[in-house]
């Protein structure tokens, strides 16, 4: 779907701008960019379901330049995301409008950008931009006599926000979505939990006691002392046990797709998800390079989740136990956690609230991300009164 993206606007005092819209919109640029080729500074703020794109010049002979001597300052032009920008530029041309650039362009936020003349376009000059795939900073950090992989995004002012992944994912494969979504309201932090993803294995074996150790070492690391938590399926029942054993260092905690209500029928169809000569060949290759060795990590994991039913009942007690702020969300038709799971779990957080969204598959990667990322950050960030 084409959607507004950005709105851009052409500064001379980037400084006394940035003040104006902290005054009206309580926040602070997220990310400030310098684009040669288009001879502009950009600094973006996010302003609910559209961003703000402040343009400097960093030339005379940048575009805003010109664009501020002709005009004076204000707004320059309109972004609408497009899934492929040069399809868009071949189909608008066709159309009769004409393209400022032959091909699409390196813009702010590793997009492919073009602009259409505003002769064409009733006065409004008009942007379109392809959204880049998107990988978050990377980052090796020490944990016991090994390392892991955590990630950054987002500037350090804003506040503090933990994601943990699922079984067997990663933060590259489950959450670079979310988090591209997140940057512009959290300072996002996220990591591989040990043996998965680009993180080596840990001699501890698989279980909370592992997995809430490496969700402290990932804020430790950026000296943060409390934060905000999400987890998406397994990472969600890290992102409770984490809540249950350092309460004061977590503001509000978020799950997704978490059940903690395991039984023997739930085993068998996760195992059934972990067997290595079960997965077809395409899958096989992406996992090779979606982790450092799949085939130890799904074998380990296999061998873990018998454990899981024994533990539902201290699961369901931490839940009970919880007395931070909570949302807890699910998929409405989930193939591995149903719905009946989320809600039990929501039953079970003392004054937790309900997000269901419209999504057939236990997964981030498709439709459920731009949803739930509005829902994380409604629930994680009121809005400031303005
Ligand atoms: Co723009």
């Amino acid at each position: 779907m084409i959607s507004l993206e950005h709105i851009g606007i052409a500064v001379d005092d980037a400084a006394a701008v940035r003040a104006c819209y902290r005054d009206l919109l309580g926040v602070l640029p997220y990310k400030t960019e310098t684009v040669d080729v288009q001879g502009v500074r950009t600094h973006f703020l996010a302003a609910g379901s559209a961003k703000l794109e402040l343009l400097e010049a960093t030339s005379d002979d940048s575009p805003i330049a010109s664009f501020l001597e002709r005009r004076g300052p204000g707004i320059h032009h309109l972004a609408f995301n497009v899934p492929n920008a040069q399809a868009a530029l071949d189909r608008l041309r066709d159309a009769g409008y004409t393209p400022l650039s032959d091909t699409p362009q390196p813009g702010a936020d590793g997009k492919r950008i073009f602009f259409l003349h505003p002769k064409d376009t009733h006065g409004v000059l008009v942007e379109c931009c392809e959204e880049a795939a998107y990988t978050p900073d990377q980052h090796t950090i020490p944990f016991r006599d090994t390392t892991l992989a955590a990630y950054t995004a987002g500037a350090r002012h804003l506040p503090p926000l933990l994601l943990l992944h699922g079984a067997a994912g990663s933060v590259e494969t489950e959450l670079a979505g979310l988090i591209h979504r997140l940057e512009a309201h959290f300072r996002v932090v996220a990591v591989d939990f040990s043996g998965h993803g680009q993180s080596p294995f840990a001699k501890a074996p698989f279980g909370p006691d592992l997995f809430v150790a490496n969700a402290r070492a990932a804020l430790d690391a950026f000296d943060i002392d409390t934060a905000h938590v999400f987890g998406f399926s397994m990472g969600g029942y890290m992102a409770l046990e984490y809540a249950f054993r350092h309460p004061k260092r977590v503001r509000r905690l978020a799950m997704h797709g978490t059940t903690v209500s395991w039984d023997a029928a739930l085993v068998r169809g996760m195992q059934r998800r972990l067997r290595p000569d079960a997965v077809p060949s395409p899958v096989a290759a992406s996992l090779d390079t979606a982790h450092t060795d799949w085939r130890r990590l799904f074998q380990t994991m296999h061998d873990w989740v018998p454990a899981l039913p024994e533990a539902s009942d201290t699961m369901q007690a931490h839940a009970q136990a919880l007395r931070v702020p909570a949302l807890v969300s699910g998929n409405d038709r989930d193939d591995l956690f149903p719905l009946r799971d989320v809600l039990a779990l929501h039953d079970a957080v003392p004054d937790s609230r309900l997000a269901v969204v419209p999504s057939a598959r236990h997964g981030l990667q498709n439709g459920p991300t731009k949803l739930l990322a509005d829902v994380l950050v409604d629930f994680f960030q009121p809005t400031p009164a303005p």
